[in-house]
């Protein structure tokens, strides 16, 4: 028995000798010290030796199987380092091969010049107020006075849904975001209808309208409303407001002009230039030789639609405005084609 454990070592230390690689050393394991090899016949025929033999044997095969064992620790190791060995000696590192750079995500220039213009009106006290994209036609123009046939209506095409059963009623993705004016007044002024509070907000979001899309017109584009409602609110804190959010946003030196305008939901209504900043108000294509660029409608909010808003327009007045980020991007850095916002091209994405 002691004999056939030593050739049982021999035999296994011989075959590990000739093993080269890691695949060969786990069936020379399997063979060798696994549970049918000859070393593990030993220890299951222990219990059929005499009382004797069975201690001398034990423990021969013992030393057998921890001695293998170490030899075989050895060997996973040193083929280990040889195989480490091999691939630093024959796979070349070139260390000045340019890395592959790494495409940093950012903002979508739309959302960057949304939050330039939160930023200067949040400097002026307006919080942000978020307003519904899907709208009543009563939101998006009854209750902002625009009457059913009104041709100021015409000025926004809309993307109607659920048209027929609704009546006078239909269900359209919102053409500006004034709704956001009467839905924000609605909830102030129901927290306490005898004494609505103060509203002063601005409105972010998108709008839609049914337009061909050419170089100058979008279906989709961004606006921001702004709101303010309170008692002896004037056409001149309007002015001084405007005047200083374009200085704040175009630069102190930028020239402004008041230009009186119509719009429903406002009286008086204007619209509000900054002298163009590509000529410095002498001309050229971008201001269509005019010298100055339109930047945002406003007025003051009209009786109609503060009462509609459940606000007493005895009591209370205030001014309202809108402008579009994309409008003042393009005017800004002179893009030409306002597809370009939605077109998902990165060529033009990355330059922001
Ligand atoms: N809602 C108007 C539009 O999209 C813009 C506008 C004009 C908003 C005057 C206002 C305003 O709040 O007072 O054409």
């Amino acid at each position: 028995m002691l004999e056939n454990l030593n050739e049982i070592e021999k035999t296994a230390l011989e075959a590990l000798a000739s093993v080269q690689n890691e695949s060969d050393l786990e069936s020379w394991r399997v063979t060798h010290l696994g549970r049918n090899s000859s070393l593990m016949q030993v220890f299951s025929g222990l219990g059929g030796l005499s009382k004797e033999e069975r201690p001398v044997v034990g423990q021969a095969a013992n030393r057998v199987k921890v001695a293998l064992e170490a030899t075989l620790a050895d060997k996973t190791e040193s083929l280990k380092r040889s195989t480490l060995e091999r691939s630093l000696s024959e796979e070349k590192l070139d260390v000045t091969l340019p890395g592959r750079t790494i495409h940093q995500g950012r903002l979508h220039p739309s959302t960057q010049q949304l939050r330039r213009v939160l930023a200067i009106l949040a400097e002026m006290g307006f919080q942000v107020y978020t307003s519904r994209e899907v709208e009543t036609d009563q939101m998006n123009f009854q209750l902002l006075n625009f009457a059913l046939h009104h041709p100021a209506r015409e000025m926004q095409d809309s993307f109607y849904v659920d048209a027929r059963e609704r009546g006078d009623n239909p269900i359209l993705l919102r053409t500006h975001s004034s709704p956001g004016q009467i839905r924000s007044m609605q909830e102030f002024s129901a927290k306490d209808p005898k004494n609505p509070p103060p509203i002063r907000i601005a409105m972010p979001g998108m709008c839609f309208r049914y337009e061909q899309i050419t170089a100058r017109s979008e279906i989709q584009f961004n606006q921001v409303e702004g709101l303010a409602v309170g008692e002896g609110i004037t056409f001149a804190d309007l002015k001084g407001m405007l005047t200083n959010f374009a200085r704040r946003m175009f630069g102190v030196q930028a020239r402004v002009r008041f230009r009186a305008s119509y719009f429903p939901f406002t009286a008086p209504s204007a619209e509000v230039d900054v002298e163009c900043f590509v000529c410095g108000g002498k001309g050229c294509q971008v201001c269509k030789g005019s010298g100055w660029l339109e930047i945002l409608g406003c007025g003051m909010v009209h009786p109609v639609v503060l009462q509609n808003g459940g606000y007493d327009p005895k009591r209370y007045s205030g001014f309202a405005f809108g402008m579009g980020p994309e409008r003042q991007l393009m005017l800004r850095y002179r893009i030409n084609d306002i597809r370009y916002f939605w077109g998902n091209d990165v060529r033009f994405l990355e330059q922001f």
